[in-house]
């Protein structure tokens, strides 16, 4: 199959998004999915637990400018939790808050605190997905099974993936209501302009000595490849203290980069994320945009905070060397704490946020690819090397 012949999901249809954009936007790559053991189209749902949904619904939508289309509670005759639909371009998000004292929304919620328990994705056959996950050893956690509405039938089930998250797989190709059957269209405050158009990749955190593990389980399961193991071991050691792999589906839409903490001179951030999370967990979603300024500038002036950047990291000569011309000057980069990384296939520019919730776990990363494949491996090499020799220079290194 060629790329011009990959399907788009309903969601990217809905947000006029083209395969040009979407190689753009998330690096889609040609790819024959004729042999695939598990066929995926895409990304289908990031669904939350959070303690408040009611009020998480209002920040996305005013301060991430996401449109809200959809909703379940307890005036849907669901009186276990609330859920908002949210979307952004092609990304859709599920908040769930508990309303029952006993919901397990409430129950995830205690454990993890705000977290990611279902990373959904669009599949044309369900049950072909899940006999092959079975074979392979996966946990199914809820069989094939229709649910029906006045809009049609979704087919779904569900496997486990690492610590208490899933995938929920979604045959939608016969329904045409809001997301699911149960849920009634709701709009919401206008949002502003969109701050982005895409899911690039969803982070997994996982236990000191998993990793491969769970790649495998990607590579067996999925049937996804290794894309780029994109962190050095020394670099790992010193600086970020982790190693990560990527599994990808066959086209890249879907992404999975896969943490694990490794031995550093302090405590890594993954240790901090499995003790807080309470287990392994979705650690970060990178959100595509075409104008990551903009998008930044949106952010910041409705209260986002974004991780710093050392000044050293622009003003190091050795960056310019690095990154060659990308397409905004470098001020500009500085002036927002932008990292730059480059690769043989072109570049990208990125950033992250701090925690969204009160535990130091899951973030966003906003991402502007320019024909790089890659994950921003450059940035933990250049921030490190830029920091050392800022130690250079006090005379502590
Ligand atoms: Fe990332």
């Amino acid at each position: 199959m060629s790329i011009d012949q990959t399907p788009l999901t309903g969601q990217e249809r809905l947000a006029e998004l083209d395969l040009d954009q979407l190689r753009q936007l998330v690096g889609l790559v040609e790819h024959d999915g004729d042999g695939d053991p598990f066929p995926v189209i895409g990304w289908d749902a990031v669904v939350w637990a959070v303690g408040n949904a009611t009020q998480a619904a209002h920040l996305y939508q005013a301060v991430w400018g996401m449109e809200l289309v959809a909703y379940s509670g307890p005036e849907t005759g669901n009186r276990d939790h609330h859920a908002y639909v949210l979307r952004s371009g092609a990304v859709r998000f599920v908040l769930t808050g508990a309303v029952d004292p006993a919901s397990p929304v409430a129950d995830h919620h205690r454990r993890h605190g705000d977290g990611i328990v279902d990373i959904a994705l669009e599949v044309p056959d369900v049950d072909r997905c899940v006999a092959h996950a079975r074979a392979q050893g996966a946990t199914v956690l809820v069989e094939p099974h229709d649910e029906t509405d006045a809009h049609g039938t979704v087919r779904s089930a569900a496997i486990a993936t690492y610590g208490e998250t899933r995938h929920t797989l979604v045959d939608r190709s016969r329904y045409t209501g809001p997301y699911l059957p149960g849920f009634v269209a709701r709009g919401g405050v206008t949002a502003g302009p969109r701050l982005f158009q895409a899911l690039d990749h969803v982070v997994g955190n996982v236990e000191l000595g998993h990793m491969d593990e769970w790649v495998g389980f990607y590579n067996r399961v999925m049937g996804f490849t290794n894309m780029a193991e994109f962190v050095g071991e020394d670099i790992a050691t010193e600086y970020s203290a982790l190693m990560s792999k990527v599994v990808a589906s066959g086209d890249h839409r879907v992404k999975f980069p896969l943490n694990e903490p490794a031995i550093g001179r302090k405590r890594s951030q993954i240790d901090e994320y499995l003790e807080f999370y309470g287990g392994p967990g979705a650690q970060h979603l990178a959100l595509a945009t075409t104008d990551i300024l903009a998008t930044v500038d949106a952010l910041r002036e409705r209260g986002v905070e974004f991780l710093s950047t050392p000044e050293s990291y622009y003003s190091d000569p050795q960056l310019r060397a690095r990154i060659g011309h990308v397409r905004v000057p470098i001020e500009e980069l500085a002036a927002r704490g932008i990292l730059v990384d480059r690769d043989e296939d072109g570049y990208l520019l990125q950033i992250f946020t701090k925690p969204l919730g009160d535990r130091p776990t899951v973030f966003f990363e906003i991402i502007e690819r320019h024909g790089s494949l890659g994950f921003g491996a450059g940035n933990f090499q250049a921030l490190f090397e830029a920091i050392e020799r800022e130690q250079e220079r006090r005379g502590n290194f």
